[in-house]
């Protein structure tokens, strides 16, 4: 087996299958994201991903990406239902995320949680050359730092959390706590999104194993683990070359008369996840069209909700709250024609994304609780013109970076609404030079930069793969 000095470990492999127009089956690489990311750092000597392909049953071989090898990690019908679904999806998930939903404990579930970390971590093991960098990622695989230490003791290894990490008085619900962290201290450096993430990790280090711990350091053993936060971002140069393109200006421009020319359109792109406040922003919606405030023919809103884990309980009943409500406003509020939200639960391809981006005057993005939140990154890369306005939850990751952003505290409708009508009637100066002001940010903070900031804390020096 092919071995790589570095070695990144994620629950999906950076690859979509696709049907090209022939009918052939085939993988393309997935737009922006770390494969991008790396791409600089790697030059000529090839790192490894290992990852799942979706999917059950055998893992299938797949080609190199941009000098990438990757490695298929196989779930089987079980695993996927008890891991990924159960576990990661229907335990942590919604712990981390505030509980806004009840996460489930199944013993069953936590089983499989570590025989699937195990078949990770062993991938990665056989996957790293002597002394290599292992770079872990995200909720699905928290031991994995832990078992590939005892596997190979020679790896440097990196944990980095995409979503939040909550507070002490939520994660001391989770009956394995104790193992969830220690799985986690298994490496030399663990990022979050968030300083906050990294302070509440420190502070459970010390209620639940009594390690001597600070917000940068904590002490396992004969080792120091240190913590940080590494804001993530996306590929800003990649995403404002896409909306330059003549094609998506014209295709945000037929976009625009096929919503019949309003004056306004917001528009929302999310998975359907109740982590994402979709209800929330269809009642503020709603309810600005029945106070009077905004008028359908004049401001429409188009809700994108591509659709997400469906075969988990809490996701189901969410697509079913929400094409209810959407049934009633276009119902109410809406005439033949002349609908209020236009919802789309379908996924859409970059071309499209970033015309929609082009083509919303108002982009709402008003998660209850969110790591990053990589939407609101997307349109502002965008916004090549310095148009358009974010209205930005106070509770996404992105709002560290964001303060120009319209801020909103999504769980308060009355606020929700204000700030939607704020950002409705702003004035052309006002939204481009918070636009503008956020956009110089996003193209210092991209997805290179966070990459290589989080590799040089883990291996202090010349860049790994150098
Ligand atoms: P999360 O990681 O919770 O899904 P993010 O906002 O951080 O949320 O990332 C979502 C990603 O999914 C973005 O890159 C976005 O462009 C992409 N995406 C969202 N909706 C769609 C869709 N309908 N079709 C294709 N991609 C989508
Ligand atoms: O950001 C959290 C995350 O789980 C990512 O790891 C993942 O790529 C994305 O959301 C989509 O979720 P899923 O992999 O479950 O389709």
């Amino acid at each position: 087996m092919r071995q790589s000095s570095l070695v990144v470990v994620a629950n999906r492999l950076p690859v979509d299958d696709t049907v090209a127009p022939d009918g052939a089956f085939e993988w393309r690489r997935s737009p922006g994201g770390l494969v991008s990311a790396l791409h600089p750092i790697l030059h000529d000597k090839p790192a490894t991903w290992v990852g799942w392909a979706g999917g059950t049953g055998d893992a299938p071989t797949l080609p190199d990406v941009d000098g990438i090898h990757l490695h298929t990690v196989p779930l089987s019908a079980d695993d996927v239902r008890e891991h990924y679904e159960g576990f990661a999806n229907a335990t942590l998930w919604p712990l981390y995320h505030d509980a806004v939903e009840q996460p489930v404990y199944h013993r069953r579930w936590w089983e499989a949680y570590q025989r699937v970390n195990r078949r990770f971590a062993e991938a990665a093991a056989r996957a790293a050359e002597p002394d290599a960098v292992v770079w872990v990622q995200d909720y699905h695989l928290q031991l994995v730092p832990g078992m590939l230490r005892a596997l190979r003791p020679d790896l440097r290894i990196g944990f980095f959390l995409h979503v939040p990490f909550p507070p002490p008085e939520l994660f001391m619900q989770l009956p394995r706590r104790a193992e969830l962290l220690l799985g986690i201290l298994g490496a030399d450096l663990v990022g979050f999104q968030r300083s906050q993430a990294a302070h509440n990790f420190a502070q459970l280090a010390n209620r639940v194993l009594k390690l001597p711990a600070t917000d940068r350091r904590i002490a396992v053993d004969d080792r120091v683990v240190r913590i940080g936060a590494f804001p993530v971002s996306i590929d800003t140069a990649e995403m404002e070359a896409l909306a330059r393109r003549p094609e998506v200006v014209q295709r945000a421009q037929r976009l625009r008369r096929d919503l019949g020319d309003p004056q306004k359109v917001i528009l929302s792109v999310d998975r359907m996840d109740y982590t994402k406040g979709i209800e929330q922003r269809l009642k503020a919606y709603s309810e600005l069209i029945a106070d009077g405030h905004v008028k359908v023919r004049d401001t429409v809103m188009v809700q994108v909700a591509v659709p997400s884990r469906e075969r988990v309980e809490q996701y189901q009943i969410l697509r079913d709250r929400v094409e209810r409500e959407v049934g009633r406003i276009n119902g109410e509020f809406g005439r033949v024609g002349e609908p209020a939200v236009h919802y789309l639960n379908q996924p859409f391809d970059r071309v499209e994304l970033a015309a929609l981006y082009r083509a919303a005057d108002i982009m709402a993005v008003t998660p209850l609780r969110d790591g990053m939140n990589l939407v609101a990154k997307e349109y502002v890369a965008a916004r090549v013109d310095d148009a358009g306005a974010l209205v930005l939850s106070e509770f996404a990751g992105a709002a560290a970076e964001f303060q120009q952003a319209y801020l909103v505290n999504p769980h308060d409708l009355d606020g929700l609404k204000l700030t939607l009508m704020h950002a409705l009637e702003a004035s052309p100066e006002d939204v481009s030079s918070r636009m503008r002001a956020m956009r110089g940010h996003l193209r210092t903070h991209d997805i290179q930069a966070w990459a290589t900031s989080y590799l040089n804390a883990l291996v202090p020096g010349p860049s790994p793969a150098a």
